[in-house]
C-alpha cells in the first residue's frame, strides 16, 4: 500500500521552518511561523511561566490522566479571561469550556461537532485566512467557502465587502472570524464595525466560530476581547477556539480551550457531553502541563501580575519592531510607503510581497516568510532588521 503513496506537499507555514532548518547560511532569518522571539532571537520561557513550572515541579504528585474535558479550574479561569469574570454568560452557566490541545485542537473538536450536527453546513472563512483553517474544517468533513475581508490595494480591511458577503451567508452556516490580530493581515474591525458584524450574524442566524489565538498581542488583554464580547452580546450561540500558545509562550505545550456559548444552561451541558465524545474519539484527553502552568499563574495574584508584565513586554516589543521596520524600509526605499504596517495588529505584518518575491527572499537571501507575504514581526530584532530590510528592498 505504501508504495502507491505520493509525498504530501509541505505545510504552508510549518513546512517553511523545515526548509529553514536545512539552510546552511549562518545569516538566515526565519520570519515564517508565528512564534515570538526576544531581542536576542530566542523564544523565551516567560518569567511567570518559569516560576509556575518551578512550583509545579515541587508540588506535582499525580501522573494520571486528566478528564476528557481537561482541568475544571483551568477551564473556569480560561473562560473568565476571555469573557471576563463579570460575564453574565458565566453567571447564567451558559458557557461550557473544554481544555484542548492548543487552539488547533479546539478548532478541530468544534469542527467535528459541527459536522455531526450540521452535516450540510458550509464554514465561511475570511480571504485570506490562516492556511490551516480550511484544512482543519475539511478534515472534519465540512465544506469551506470564502468571504471578502482584505483590500490589498489599500492595505486595509474591506469592511463593505465583508458585510456584503456576510449578508448572503445562508442561515445555519458557520462563519469563522478571528477574534483579534487577524492572521495573516493584522487588520481588525473597529469596535463600531464589530457591532455591525455582530448584528448581521444575529440577523442572518449564522453560527459564529471565533478563533481567538492572540489575546493580548494587539492592544491589550481586555481591548483584544472586545470584538468577541460584542458578538456574544448579540448571538445566542457560538464557539470560541482559544489558544494560550502565544500569550503564555506555551507553543510546544499545546494549551487551548474550546468555549461553547449556549442559550440555556442545559444546552451547554449537552453540547459539552458531545464535545467530550468528539475529543475521546480523536486524542482521548488533553495534555496536562501547559494548562497547569496557566492555572498556576492565573490563580496567583503575584504571578498574574508578572504574566501581565511579560505579555505587555512582548506586545510592546512587537510594536517597536513595526516602527523600526517602517523606518528602515523608508530609508532604503523612500519610493514605497510601508506606513500601513504600523496600523496592523498582532504578530504579523501582511507585507504585500508576491509569492515570487518571497521565493527570491528565500533563494537569494535566506530570509523565510510565508508565501502569501506574511512576515512574523515577532521574529524581527534590532540585529536582523537591516539585513531583512535590505533583502526586501532588493526583491521589490
Ligand atoms: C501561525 O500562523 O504561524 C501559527 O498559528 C502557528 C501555526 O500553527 O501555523
Amino acid at each position: 500500500m505504501f508504495e502507491a503513496i505520493k509525498p504530501a506537499p509541505p505545510d504552508a507555514i510549518l513546512g517553511i521552518t523545515e526548509a529553514f532548518r536545512r539552510d546552511p547560511n549562518p545569516q538566515k532569518i526565519n520570519l515564517s511561523v508565528g512564534v515570538y522571539k526576544d531581542e536576542t532571537g530566542a523564544t523565551p520561557i516567560l518569567p511567570s511561566v518559569q516560576e509556575a513550572k518551578r512550583r509545579l515541579l515541587e508540588t506535582e504528585r499525580d501522573a494520571g490522566y486528566l478528564p476528557i474535558d481537561g482541568d475544571p479550574r483551568f477551564n473556569r479561569l480560561a473562560s473568565e479571561l476571555v469573557l471576563t469574570d463579570r460575564s453574565s454568560i458565566l453567571a447564567e452557566q451558559r458557557a461550557a469550556t473544554m481544555q484542548t490541545p492548543g487552539g488547533t485542537g479546539a478548532l478541530r473538536v468544534a469542527a467535528d461537532l459541527l459536522h455531526r450536527v450540521l452535516p450540510d453546513a458550509t464554514v465561511w472563512v475570511t480571504t485570506p485566512t490562516w492556511p490551516n483553517h480550511p484544512k482543519v474544517f475539511q478534515a472534519a468533513g465540512l465544506r469551506v467557502e470564502q468571504l471578502r475581508y482584505f483590500d490589498a490595494a489599500q492595505n486595509r480591511l474591506d469592511f463593505a465587502g465583508l458585510l456584503e458577503d456576510l449578508e448572503s451567508v445562508p442561515a445555519g452556516d458557520v462563519v469563522c472570524l478571528h477574534g483579534c490580530c487577524h492572521n495573516p493581515t493584522g487588520a481588525d474591525p473597529s469596535p463600531e464595525q464589530w457591532e455591525r458584524i455582530a448584528r448581521v450574524l444575529q440577523d442572518r442566524a449564522v453560527f459564529p466560530l471565533l478563533d481567538f489565538a492572540y489575546q493580548g498581542f494587539g492592544r491589550g488583554l481586555d481591548e483584544d476581547a472586545q470584538g468577541v464580547r460584542t458578538v456574544l452580546e448579540h448571538v445566542p450561540e457560538a464557539f470560541l477556539a482559544v489558544s494560550f500558545s502565544k500569550n503564555f509562550g506555551l507553543y510546544r505545550e499545546r494549551t487551548g480551550a474550546l468555549i461553547a456559548v449556549a442559550e440555556q444552561p442545559e444546552h451547554a451541558a449537552n453540547v459539552l457531553s458531545q464535545l467530550k465524545a468528539c475529543a475521546r474519539a480523536n486524542y482521548s484527553n488533553p495534555p496536562y502541563h501547559g494548562a497547569a502552568v496557566v492555572k498556576t499563574i492565573l490563580d496567583d495574584e503575584r504571578l498574574r501580575e508578572q504574566w501581565l508584565a511579560d505579555l505587555t513586554q512582548m506586545r510592546e516589543r512587537i510594536r517597536s519592531m513595526r516602527t523600526l521596520f517602517v523606518k528602515t524600509m523608508s530609508a532604503l526605499r523612500p519610493d514605497r510607503d510601508f506606513s500601513f504596517i504600523e496600523q496592523q495588529n498582532g504578530m504579523f505584518s501582511f507585507s504585500g510581497l508576491t509569492p515570487e518575491q518571497v521565493d527570491r527572499l528565500r533563494d537569494e537571501f535566506s530570509v523565510y516568510v510565508v508565501r502569501n507575504g506574511r512576515i512574523n514581526v515577532g521574529g524581527m530584532t534590532p540585529q536582523n532588521m537591516q539585513r531583512l530590510c535590505e533583502a526586501i528592498a532588493a526583491v521589490l
